[in-house]
């Protein structure tokens, strides 16, 4: 039995890395799947890789999460193309790496925008769709969010406020049976990570053996890992977890030594 049969699932960012793998992921597991980002290009071509089948059960939009019509008409649309809204993943996220004496008031404006007044937006309208019939939202933290983070002065607290909206949401979602999670990944190999490497001082190579250093497990998450993840929180299987801030980081929130 698929595990999201005929869910009606929105999913922001969907247009690369995470949002791609999970949008897959859930048409894979019978959701129809409303696929919306920034990028109306890469939102399509998510939609165009599902093949023939998986097509059918998806459909893509252009949507800025830092606009709050946008986030009202994405949900709206969910509803009209499919009658209601199962699940929310506010996904969508930007970085601008920096250490805090050089961050500009503007990245740390457009990240916290982006990253949290934009998973804001998503949940609060998705939310006030799912009060009737009640529904789950898996928003995208980090384990940025976790701890801090030398050079994520704007991603990090911008993660951290995402973890605790998640918890809120779960509190006053309880009553409606709306569950809230909160993912937190650890470097995962997306177009981001890939950016992030190629900004860096140091070689990709030196970089990539410096990010899976802080990974017990030895190598860096792959998008599928996320969707995993995100799927388990989404599905039933998950009927008695809420707000919970979930690492997916191969053992790095254990500790140290090993
Ligand atoms: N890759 C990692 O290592 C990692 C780790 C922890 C958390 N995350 C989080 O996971 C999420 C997805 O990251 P990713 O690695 O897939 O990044 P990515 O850059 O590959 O994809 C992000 C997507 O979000 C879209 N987007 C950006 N701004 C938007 C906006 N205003 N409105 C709508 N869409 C917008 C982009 O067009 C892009 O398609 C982000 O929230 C990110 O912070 C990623």
């Amino acid at each position: 039995m698929a595990r999201l049969a005929n869910k009606v699932v929105i999913v922001t960012g969907a247009g690369s890395g995470l949002g791609r793998a999970m949008t897959h992921r859930f048409v894979d597991e019978g959701a129809q799947v409303l696929a919306a980002d920034i990028n109306e290009a890469s939102a399509r071509a998510t939609v165009e890789g599902l093949g023939e089948a998986g097509t059918a059960q998806a459909a893509f939009r252009r949507m800025d999460v830092a606009r709050e019509e946008d986030c009202i008409a994405v949900v709206e649309d969910a509803i009209a193309r499919w009658g209601r809204l199962d699940v929310m993943v506010a996904n969508a996220g930007i970085g601008a790496p920096a250490p805090i004496a050089n961050l500009t008031l503007d990245d740390w404006t457009r990240v916290l925008t982006v990253n949290l007044t934009g998973v804001f937006l998503c949940d609060k309208h998705a939310f006030r769709a799912m009060r009737q019939s009640g529904g789950v939202i898996v928003n995208m933290a980090s384990i940025a969010g976790l701890h801090g983070s030398p050079g994520l002065g704007a991603y990090g607290p911008a993660k951290a406020g995402v973890i605790e909206l998640t918890k809120t949401l779960a509190l006053e979602g309880a009553r409606f049976n709306i569950r809230a999670n909160a993912i937190c990944p650890i470097w995962t190999q997306t177009p981001m990570v890939d950016a992030f490497v190629a900004g860096a001082a140091a070689s990709p190579e030196t970089m990539r053996a410096r990010l899976i250093g802080d990974i017990p497990l030895g190598r860096l998450g792959t998008p599928e890992d996320v969707a995993s993840a995100a799927l388990y929180l989404a599905s039933d299987d998950a009927a008695f977890i809420t707000g919970l801030a979930f690492p997916v980081d191969g053992g790095h929130m254990a500790g140290q030594g090993g």
